[in-house]
């Protein structure tokens, strides 16, 4: 059988995953696949770095054109991480009319109107299973299983890193700079944890996810993003006593043609699936109109979960005789200015008469409705005590503007967290 040549743009342990894959498992792909891939070239920073597997040397090369534009490759696999230069070799390619297969959300959300305008203008293959949720097919359900529905929602855990700092400041009431510094000990958070503790690696994927789910395209600078630094056990522990568990959800939904897309520390119910996807898993919650509820799970990183997302779409691009394109809509996305759902509001309020009714009034004049109450704990030396409040649904407009107006000789803010999936 004639084999496909391809090659590597990277080569650091999701590179080496795929290696491997290709390897151990490419005569079984071959023969159920009936493709055959033949790695020509790897594009490598360093020559002389130790591998975590033996690479032929002579595969290996630091001049990018030696992979972008050598006219036998027809595949180039991405896997260099960042906006640049990543996207420009993956334009670049495209440009050459090869496919390409990418792992990455970042270079993908920031660069995608140009990067799938070259797709669609040179007729190139354009795949990215693996940069959303790693090896959890979730871009493959939603262009190719749920195409017979209005998606409404699509709500996810798809951070890991966040998913395991949250889930073990709730199981162990840990502190998130403690969980956070063992999370880097463990090599379960980078040095520089930005990416994922800020929220932005969730919004890179919340994007090219809702982009697909609603047709339009939902501009990474759309994405309204909260981190998850200023979680304390404190809230941690109060949501758990309304039987809330907390997650940095990325949620997406659209109704009437506007689209709101959020990714913030989020309580869900303790009886929702999500509030059981635990330490570094990934989940994705679909709403459909025809498919109703549905949950995707599984690993979302990790050299290997990733590769087996890489590999997939290898073979299918190897396969195709036509690749698809997005089925987005070239009219820009209406976005939401407001949305509305229970807010969890913790404060530390004077233990004296008349505060609960002040706080409550002012939730009124905004037509905050509060669902429950709760005070806690023994008054601090200021005469202080906890207060948590959980609206009904409300505009998180108008709970802003109620928090903002409060009296602070009154009442201190502590947190506002959103709730969802109620
Ligand atoms: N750092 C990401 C995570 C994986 O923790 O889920 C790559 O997007």
């Amino acid at each position: 059988m004639e084999k496909i040549a391809i090659g590597f743009l990277g080569c650091g342990n999701i590179g080496c995953g795929v290696y491997k894959l290709l390897e151990t498992y490419g005569a079984q792909i071959e023969a159920n696949e009936g493709v055959s891939f033949e790695v020509r070239r790897i594009l490598v920073r360093s020559l002389g770095k130790k591998r975590a597997l033996p690479i032929p040397g002579h595969l290996l090369t630091d001049r990018a054109e030696e992979v972008i534009d050598d006219p036998q490759i027809a595949i180039v696999m991405e896997f260099m991480g960042g906006e640049e230069p990543a996207s420009s070799y993956m334009i670049r390619a495209l440009e050459r009319g090869k496919t390409v297969v990418t792992a990455n959300k970042m270079a993908l959300a920031s660069r995608w109107t140009q990067i799938v305008a070259t797709a669609r203008e040179h007729q190139s293959g354009l795949y990215y299973e693996a940069s959303v949720c790693g090896a959890i097919p979730i871009i493959r359900a939603i262009n190719d299983s749920l195409q017979a529905n209005r998606i409404t929602s699509v709500m996810g855990i798809i951070n890991g890193t966040t998913n395991y700092i949250l889930s073990r400041m709730s199981r162990e009431g840990a502190s998130y700079d403690e969980v956070l510094a063992d999370a880097q000990r463990l090599g379960l958070a980078e040095p520089d944890p930005t990416a994922d503790v800020g929220g932005y690696d969730a919004a890179y994927k919340l994007s090219i996810l809702s982009t697909l789910a609603f047709h339009r395209h939902v501009p990474v600078n759309c994405v309204y993003r909260e981190g998850i630094t200023g979680v304390t056990p404190l809230d941690v522990q109060c949501g758990k006593e309304f039987g809330l568990t907390l997650k940095l959800l990325a949620v997406a939904k659209e109704e009437n043609g506007v689209i709101q897309a959020r990714v913030h520390p989020t309580f869900v119910p303790n009886a929702h699936p999500l509030a059981s996807v635990s330490d570094a898993f990934n989940a994705v919650y679909v709403d459909g109109h025809a498919c109703g509820e549905m949950m995707f799970y599984g690993r979302g990183a990790g050299d290997m979960p990733t590769a087996s997302a890489l590999v997939s779409d290898l073979i299918k691009a190897g396969k195709n005789k036509k690749h698809p394109l997005p089925a987005v809509c070239a009219e820009p996305c209406v976005m939401a200015d407001d949305w509305s759902c229970v807010h969890f509001v913790r404060m530390l309020a004077k233990d004296e008469p008349g505060v609960l009714s002040y706080v409550s009034g002012k939730f009124a004049e905004h037509g905050v409705s509060i669902a429950s109450m709760v005070q806690k704990g023994a008054r601090d030396a200021q005469g202080c005590v906890q207060v948590i409040f959980l609206t009904h649904k409300a505009s998180e407009r108008a709970v802003r503007k109620a928090l903002a107006e409060m009296d602070d000789e009154k009442v201190a803010q502590g947190s506002v967290i959103r709730v969802e999936g109620e």
